[in-house]
């Protein structure tokens, strides 16, 4: 007679956040979160901003705890309707292999344990379900040795966070809206490689790092009901951009990149300033970033440096390493000693220019942490465990 299987079964991976410079706002199906545009992200550098998970099962977890999943330290919840969605697709997938291979261990049927951290701290504000999702759905599809392509993870992690979805790749990413009911072409693809552009940069301006007011679910849901703007957007200003974006990308042409991404950010808060009653998330001091990236590309002659914003007031500020001079070289000589600053990208760096003293005060007193970071690749599978062999999160 076979004996129980009390193994557990495990596998790790870690996975990156992205932020878009063609943005995702709007769903036209919020079930199936499927967008109402197309979207186009870069994947930062892993070595500055992951979340490493790992993904365990086991026959011998008590079926009465259920699933569950440990975020840094505390256990969060996996009954709402999107972990529950990543978690239906996923085990429907594995099930199809038992299916066909009565031979393997029918993992799906195992309860899941999963215990998940990042490397960033939560005070850095970052939005970090985009890399959650991501590692969420990697590191079970990789437990359950799914056969299937980071296009097709796609489909899944956008069920939990549409942004989710770009972060199953590295490089410079596109979310493709689709057009079918049932969500099957609303995918991820790779547009380029990081190795293809490796000089992109990004540096990232903490202004808040408190939950936002709005939550991105909910605000994108109050402006496609009431923003007429909104409209324009989705019909001409998105698809112009995105098409743009993927040839400043191909051609490696900065100032193009530079100039879709500031005006892509600027449309998309400008139809939250449309919605009704309105929404803002960038503040005094994100305009003041706005202002010194203006002041930085004029004193350059040309676009260096790009400025977008997410569902918050931070900034993030694109460049190409070889201006790293004059964008951060200007910013450090404003912010001082804030945290975060990379004592080794910046030595040697001088300020070649000097910023209006009011953009100046308000950037110093409205930044409290900086993150300097890069393009960077894809969800790694790593053989560092959060969950011990016999179980136990560590
Ligand atoms: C402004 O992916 O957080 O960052 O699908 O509701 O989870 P849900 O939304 P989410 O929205 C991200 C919005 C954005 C733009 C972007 O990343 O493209």
């Amino acid at each position: 007679m076979a004996t129980a299987d009390k193994k557990v079964y495990r596998a790790s991976t870690t996975a990156p956040v992205n932020i878009a410079v063609v943005k995702y706002w709007g769903k036209r199906d919020p079930k199936l979160n499927l967008p109402t545009n197309s979207s186009l992200s870069v994947t930062l550098s892993q070595a500055d901003l992951r979340t490493l998970t790992t993904a365990s099962c086991s026959a011998a977890y008590p079926a009465s705890e259920g699933d569950s999943l440990l975020l840094n330290g505390e256990a969060a919840d996996v009954t709402n309707a999107r972990t529950q969605a990543c978690f239906r697709e996923l085990r429907r997938r594995r099930a199809a292999l038992e299916a066909a291979s009565p031979a393997l261990p029918k993992l799906s049927t195992y309860p899941l344990r999963l215990v998940s951290e990042n490397n960033f701290p939560t005070a850095a504000g970052l939005a970090s379900s985009a890399a959650g999702f991501a590692a969420l759905v990697r590191a079970v599809a990789d437990l359950y040795e799914l056969p299937d392509s980071p296009a097709e993870l796609s489909l899944v992690a956008r069920q939990g966070s549409g942004s989710a979805c770009r972060s199953l790749f590295g490089g410079y990413v596109a979310w493709r809206a689709g057009s079918r009911e049932d969500g099957l072409d609303s995918v991820a693809d790779q547009v380029a490689e990081a190795a293809h552009w490796p000089e992109m940069r990004a540096v990232v301006l903490v202004a808040s790092a408190e939950k936002k007011g709005v939550s991105s679910t909910s605000g994108m849901q109050q402006t496609v009901a009431t923003s007429g703007l909104f409209r324009e957007r989705v019909a001409t200003v998105v698809p112009a951009n995105m098409a743009r974006m993927e040839k400043a990308i191909a051609d490696k042409n900065f100032e193009e990149f530079a100039e879709v991404t500031m005006r892509d950010s600027n449309s998309f808060h400008a139809t939250c300033a449309d919605t009704y009653p309105p929404i803002f998330y960038m503040n005094d001091v994100s305009r003041a970033a706005v202002r010194a990236v203006e002041a930085i590309n004029a004193h350059a002659g040309r676009a260096v440096a790009a400025y977008t914003f997410d569902a918050g007031p931070n900034a993030v500020i694109y460049y190409l390493e070889k201006d790293a001079e004059v964008v951060v070289g200007t910013l450090y000589h404003v912010l001082g000693d804030t945290e975060g600053w990379k004592r080794e990208a910046l030595s040697g760096l001088k300020a070649s220019m000097s910023l209006d003293s009011g953009v100046a005060a308000l950037l110093k007193g409205g930044i409290s942490r900086v993150i300097m970071t890069a393009v960077g690749e894809g969800p790694q599978k790593t053989d560092k465990f959060l969950v011990a062999e016999d179980g136990t999160p560590v």
